[in-house]
């Protein structure tokens, strides 16, 4: 462990079968007015938002609706949020939904009563030092980890800027219902997106560093239990298990745990949040296309670590192989299971044009921290190979 940290994750955690039985006593740690922010509509299809809204008439609160998050929440619906926080005297946020419900709600949480703040905390990264809004979350779709992280990635229409800022532990969800049968109804297009989003953030959190750290060896145990369980989850999308080992592993992702004493990467993430500026893709359907060219761009410049991918999470062990061989085979394992899975390859098929290619490789943020630190040219040549 290289460098010192301080680990804080104050999310608590309710997982399992019926896990909503814990919200009404969770309740009462808040005021009466509360905030419910939810998508499109799946959680009424689902039933869930009935169960959610008994609950809270139960408990005496006063719900103010706030629907129609969309998918990559824009900055515009994030102030709409905002305004009702601020009109209702709003005392919790309760996010049902997937990672844009839950990182919209955090956005608004930060944004209620302030001035600017797509410029002041999303652009310039300023310190949060305002008292923001409690946030809850009851998950609906599994792969940000926004569940238990400080995430909220915005987009900026008008910008064409899609900007992810971590905030700091007193946005983090208070606390959060995982319950993975809420799962079961997330179509086979989202549920891989969300798949792959969980292998994108424990390899970018993987692929740095040339250090004996714990992390690594999490990490490739997580990966192996992501990739064993998308098997079974792809045959049957109502297997608890399954299900429930990626929910679970999707939040252990990303809620710093396996980040502790790391460099890191994150390029492929930075390359991915432009390509959804200018084209609103599934997010974890990006990372999947722009993966493949980008290890191949990187490998050689972090050798040791590709061939201990290859061999510890795809079990490449040939003996005849040079080491370039042995990291070229991890990372065509990988694109096998992006192919055999039916994941994204190709930008095209995201709504991506040729012309939008340099727009976003310019805009991209570059990472220092990667294996190999990237040009703007480069990025645009990684782009090319997967379009
Ligand atoms: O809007 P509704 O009707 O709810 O439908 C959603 C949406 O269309 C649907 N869905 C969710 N739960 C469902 C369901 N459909 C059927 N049954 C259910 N139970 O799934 C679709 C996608 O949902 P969304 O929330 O957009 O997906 P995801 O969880 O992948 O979130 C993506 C957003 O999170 C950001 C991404 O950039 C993107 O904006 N990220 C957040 C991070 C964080 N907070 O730390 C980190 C990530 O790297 C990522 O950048
Ligand atoms: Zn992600």
């Amino acid at each position: 462990m290289k460098y010192n940290f301080t680990f804080y994750n104050p999310t608590k955690i309710y997982f399992g079968k019926d896990a909503i039985s814990n919200l009404e006593e969770e309740l009462n740690n808040y005021g009466p007015n509360i905030l419910l922010a939810f998508g499109g509509g799946s959680i009424k299809k689902i039933g869930l938002f009935d169960t959610v809204v008994d609950i809270l008439k139960r408990a005496k609160k006063n719900v103010v609706l706030y629907g129609g998050i969309m998918p990559n929440p824009t900055y515009k619906k994030m102030l709409e949020g905002a305004k009702l926080v601020e009109d209702n005297k709003i005392d919790l946020i309760l996010a049902v939904g997937g990672g844009s419900v839950i990182d919209c709600a955090k956005g608004v949480s930060v944004a209620a009563y302030q001035e600017n703040a797509w410029e002041r905390f999303w652009i310039k990264h300023e310190e949060v030092k305002h008292n923001t809004v409690p946030v809850a979350s009851i998950l609906t779709m599994v792969g940000t980890g926004s569940e238990m992280n400080g995430g909220s990635v915005i987009t900026n229409e008008e910008e064409k800027i899609k900007s992810g800022r971590v905030f700091p532990a007193q946005v983090y969800p208070k606390f959060s219902i995982l319950d993975p049968t809420y799962t079961y109804t997330v179509s086979k297009y989202q549920m891989l997106s969300g798949i792959f989003d969980i292998m994108s953030h424990l390899m970018e959190q993987y692929f740095s560093g040339d250090d004996d750290n714990v992390s690594d060896y999490l990490i490739e145990g997580l990966l192996k239990s992501v990739i064993n369980n998308t098997y079974v989850a792809i045959k049957n999308p109502l297997d608890y298990e399954a299900r429930g080992n990626l929910m679970w592993a999707s939040t252990v992702a990303l809620n710093t745990l396996v980040g502790m004493s790391k460099e890191q990467d994150w390029e492929v993430h930075s390359i991915e949040h432009q390509l959804g500026a200018y084209t609103d893709c599934a997010h974890g359907m990006g990372l999947a296309a722009i993966s493949i060219p980008y290890y191949k761009h990187i490998y050689k410049y972090g050798l040791d670590k590709f061939v201990r991918f290859a061999t510890n999470v795809w079990n490449i062990n040939e003996d005849d192989l040079s080491k370039e061989e042995v990291a070229l085979k991890g990372i065509e394992a990988l694109e096998k299971f992006i192919k055999e899975c039916g994941m994204v390859t190709k930008l095209s098929e995201l709504g991506a044009t040729r012309e939008m290619l340099p727009l976003i490789a310019k805009s991209s943020d570059i990472s220092s921290s990667a294996y190999k630190v990237m040009t703007e040219e480069e990025i645009l040549e990684i782009l090319n190979e997967c379009f």
